[in-house]
This record gives structure tokens, C-alpha cells and sequence, in this order.
């Protein structure tokens, strides 16, 4: 028994089957990620992936629609929205993640964590511009990073995490409000 909150695509049905054939082989996270992204991306380019509520976006904020949380905790399934300019804080995850891009190009900025006490600083370190049809996973420690639209039309993507972001309502582990500076 899965929970959908709303009735689904053939292909976006498709695409949490997927997602749950890999995550029931109970790899390691990193591999679990990278799994899955292989698996999301031939979706990606279905043009009538995701229904019409799940494209629709917020003026002030980066819109999360939830597509799927599996019963069982396992994974979630998330779609995002971003008009231009929209971004996250600089955060990591509590599990592994994939994204995927559906339309546009989302921007992700990496980052690592130096120094300790009083000296501790994020370092940016690379910088990704993931374009529609492609997906790629990472896992924790060491995922500390910002997603934004740095282009000038819409983004949307598709999001799974190794969580149940109901439960969490995120899976964001940590916010970084440390400065920012070079190595
Ligand atoms: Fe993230």
C-alpha cells in the first residue's frame, strides 16, 4: 500500500516503481543514488510526466509538491518549482538524494566545510548546471550545497530522497549560515 496524494501519470507512476525496485535492493546510500538517477533519468524526458498542479509556482519561494511518500519510510518523490533567481539556503540532507530536471537548468553550488571554532567557513568548491533530461545522486557526509535558478525562465524538477519527507517535512538535515568565503 503506497500514499498518492493525487492520481498520477502513467510515466510518473512509472517513475516511483522505478525508484522502488532500486531502493527494495537495499544498496548503500551513495549507490542507492546513483542507481536511481540512472533509473529517473530516461523519464525526465516524457513530456507528459507531471500533471499541471504539479508544475505551478510560488512568486516568493521555491514550490515543493510532494508526489510520493512511500508507506514504509523508504523514499520520497518531490517535484520543484523555481521561477528565476528562487534558491535554497545552503543545506545537506539526511539521506541520500537525486535530482532531476525536467525543464530548464537548475544551478547547484557545492560546498565544503573548513576550518573548526570561530574560523569555520563553507568554501565553495563546485559549481553544477544540471539541464533538462539529466539526473545525478549524491549521498551524506560531505552534501552540503545550494540549488538555485540562475536562468531567466522557469526550472522544474524532479527530487527523490532515501526519506519520508512527510514524516520530516523536509530532508534537509542542517541550514549553514556560516560565511562564505575562499580556501
Ligand atoms: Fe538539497
Amino acid at each position: 500500500m503506497t500514499r498518492t496524494p493525487t492520481a498520477h501519470s502513467a510515466p510518473l507512476a512509472e517513475l516511483v516503481s522505478a525508484v522502488r525496485d532500486v531502493v527494495r535492493l537495499e544498496r548503500q546510500p551513495a549507490e542507492a543514488a546513483e542507481l536511481v538517477a540512472s533509473r529517473i533519468e530516461p523519464f525526465l524526458a516524457q513530456p507528459n510526466l507531471l500533471p499541471d498542479q504539479y508544475r505551478e509556482g510560488d512568486p516568493d519561494r521555491y514550490k515543493q509538491h510532494i508526489v510520493h511518500a512511500e508507506e514504509d519510510g523508504s523514499f520520497s518523490v518531490v517535484a520543484l518549482v523555481w521561477q528565476p533567481g528562487q534558491e535554497t539556503p545552503v543545506h545537506d540532507h539526511v539521506a541520500w538524494c537525486v535530482t532531476g530536471v525536467y525543464e530548464g537548468a537548475e544551478t547547484e553550488q557545492q560546498y565544503e566545510l573548513r576550518g573548526e571554532g570561530d574560523t569555520t567557513r563553507l568554501v565553495p568548491v563546485t559549481e553544477v548546471v544540471n539541464s533538462a533530461g539529466t539526473a545525478c545522486g549524491f549521498a551524506p557526509p560531505g552534501d552540503i550545497h545550494l540549488v538555485r535558478n540562475a536562468a531567466d525562465s522557469t526550472v522544474i524538477s524532479i527530487h527523490v530522497y532515501g526519506a519520508d519527507i512527510r514524516k520530516l517535512s523536509t530532508s534537509v538535515r542542517r541550514r549553514y549560515h556560516l560565511p562564505i568565503a575562499d580556501a
